[in-house]
């Protein structure tokens, strides 16, 4: 039984046959109709969401399967101090895979290590956020036909963003992509991930300004402020709105360079943005389902023939 902690779990093989996997279902999404029938989903969430959440539930229902959870942990037996293996080994009983999000970094992990099902780690806390991650890969490998060969730019949080995270540690694994981080001091990426990035030999430069680097990225990945990881509301509010990619900063940007963002989106991008072709953040939302049905179906081993 195979579970998903990181981008990681999946060679770069199997990452390729899972975005087969979706963009098959993207092409003819009547065949997976019923697949999962009889399946059912738990999704355990303790924190917000409203992507991830729903589109593993719309994964499972489009197909055939059913789906039970919480998206509050004040609803679930943890507000009465229930430890997450002793929920993880109930909800077993309950549903054949689950989708768990926690504000604890490595939770979903302790739920893996408890569980007799499946288990997605749907993001936790400041750490990884995997599926996340295969939502902004399919959606470049749709979107530019390739996932080597970039220069990637990631901008806002990268302190806290755990897509951020995730989708580093994935794409360092593809030939000739350079990473330009663009960040506040205060918000650098952590030490842990540069120097990963250094001992492996993958250039990568941070800068603060947006205007300096943006007109040599092949894709900007911008992130919201994460208000909810800061300690003063004091910080949060002077770093909130550093940068503001309007219609003006992307006059400079390739004719081509794609705007990817994992929303949801505070003022980090000006409304101004979405008309733009280049704007993807919300047609990466769509690839987020279909890449979610892809990794229930391989990890619950239903065989799509
Ligand atoms: C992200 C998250 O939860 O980390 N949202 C998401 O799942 N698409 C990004 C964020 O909250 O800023």
């Amino acid at each position: 039984m195979r579970h998903l902690m990181s981008p990681l779990d999946f060679t770069v093989d199997e990452l390729n046959e899972l975005f087969d996997l979706a963009a098959n279902i993207e092409q003819t999404p009547e065949t997976y109709k019923n697949i999962c029938n009889g399946k059912i989903l738990a999704t355990c969430f303790y924190e917000p969401s409203t992507r991830t959440r729903l589109s593993f539930e719309s994964a499972m229902l489009r197909m055939g399967g059913q789906c039970l959870g919480f998206s509050d942990a004040g609803s679930s037996s943890a507000s009465k101090g229930e430890s997450v293996a002793d929920t993880i080994r109930t909800i077993s009983c309950f549903a054949d895979i689950c989708a768990m999000r926690h504000h604890k970094e490595g939770a979903p992990m302790v739920a893996a290590y408890n569980s007799s099902i499946p288990v997605i780690n749907a993001g936790d806390g400041g750490h990884q956020h995997p599926t996340q991650t295969l939502t902004d890969l399919l959606t470049i490998r749709s979107l530019k036909g390739r996932l080597s060969h970039f220069t990637v730019g990631l901008c806002g949080d990268l302190k806290f963003g755990r897509t951020v995270h995730s989708l580093i540690h994935a794409l360092a694994r593809y030939p000739g992509v350079s990473f330009v981080f663009i960040s506040p001091e205060e918000l650098r990426i952590p030490d842990y991930i540069s120097e990963s990035l250094r001992l492996s030999g993958i250039p990568f430069e941070e800068v603060i300004r947006l205007d300096d680097v943006i007109g040599r990225l092949d894709f900007l990945y911008m992130t919201r402020v994460q208000k909810e990881r800061f300690f003063n509301e004091e910080d949060y509010v002077r770093l909130k709105d550093f940068y503001i990619l309007d219609r003006k900063k992307m006059q400079n940007a390739q004719e081509d360079m794609l705007i990817l963002h994992p929303l949801p989106r505070v003022n980090e991008i000006s409304t101004e943005v979405d008309d733009d072709p280049r704007a993807a953040y919300f047609r990466q939302v769509q690839y987020g389902v279909y890449v979610r049905m892809a990794l229930i179906l391989t990890l619950l081993e239903v065989n799509p023939c």
